[in-house]
């Protein structure tokens, strides 16, 4: 019983043999997959066909030029109604986030800090991190959360909306850390903020990655999400045109000039 009836698939290879348990080809090493996802806004075809694998703990930067289609996968692997996933699947810890609502999605631990990290008015930052643990299954405690990010330990009490630009995506993050998260995706952590600030969230992503948390990361900011990453996967108009080591991407000028104009 699936939530989008138009769904189809051929699975992981378009020429597998059929399994008469058609979960039972998922059950690879991959703890999350997507394979031939694509996606529609409307009429505008936009996510064309995308397939990739991340291991446990691994951290992916998935980069590509403006309007590469980087804001919509994500928003497809998070189960958004838009861009309508029309075909293919997308695996998560052995379980079918195709057949997932967003909100199904985001209680079983997809994390989604999107670009607007939309904090909550009206709410100090310690109550838009209590609203967040508001429901099972809940992550990081309150306290565990103010050690590893102090600045919003020291404006627990003032209102989200008037933190800075870099204090409001560490309050996205802290956020997205407060639920039991299994896969977090961060569109543009950095986006519009000054260095010095892109360091200090750079020094807490580097924090989460020593514990092991699955992450994908969309940059502009490329040489950043490289350092951070495992690997990249770079999109072209909706499809994957490289999938390999980030260091492979930061060693090859080519490469970088073609998809990435760095
Ligand atoms: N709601 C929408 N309706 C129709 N088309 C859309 C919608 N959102 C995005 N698109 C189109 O889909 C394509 C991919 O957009 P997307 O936002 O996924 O790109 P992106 O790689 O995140 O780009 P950027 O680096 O600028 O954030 C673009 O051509 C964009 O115009
Ligand atoms: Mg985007």
């Amino acid at each position: 019983m699936t939530e989008t009836p138009a769904l189809q698939s051929n699975g992981p290879q378009g020429n597998a043999p059929q399994a008469s348990a058609a979960p039972e080809r998922n059950k690879g090493p991959a703890f999350f997959s997507c394979w031939d996802i694509h996606g529609y806004y409307g009429e505008s075809y936009i996510v064309q066909g995308v397939s990739f694998d991340i291991r446990e703990g691994e951290i992916v930067a998935l980069l590509g030029r403006n309007g590469a289609g980087k804001t919509s996968t994500l928003r497809t692997i998070a189960r958004m109604s838009d861009p309508q996933l029309t075909h293919g699947e997308i695996w998560l810890d052995h379980k079918p986030l195709h057949e997932m609502s967003d909100f199904q999605a985001s209680q079983f631990g997809v994390g989604l800090v999107p670009e607007d990290r939309r904090i909550i008015p009206g709410l100090t930052v310690e109550e838009n991190l209590q609203l967040a643990q508001i429901a099972e299954p809940k992550g990081w405690s309150i306290e565990r959360l103010y050690e590893h990010f102090p600045r919003l330990a020291e404006r627990r009490k003032q209102e989200g909306v008037t933190l800075s630009g870099g204090e409001q995506q560490m309050l996205a993050v802290a956020r997205a850390l407060a639920r039991d998260v299994k896969l977090l995706l961060l569109d543009e952590p950095y986006e519009g903020l000054a260095p010095v600030i892109v360091q200090e969230i750079e020094r807490i992503l580097e924090e989460i990655k020593g514990l092991g948390l699955t992450t994908i990361i969309v940059e502009q900011n490329a040489i950043a999400a490289l350092h951070l990453a495992d690997r990249a996967i770079i999109l072209d108009m909706g499809q994957v045109a490289f999938d390999g080591i980030a260091q492979e991407v930061l060693d090859n000028a080519e490469l970088r000039q073609e998809y990435l104009a760095i």
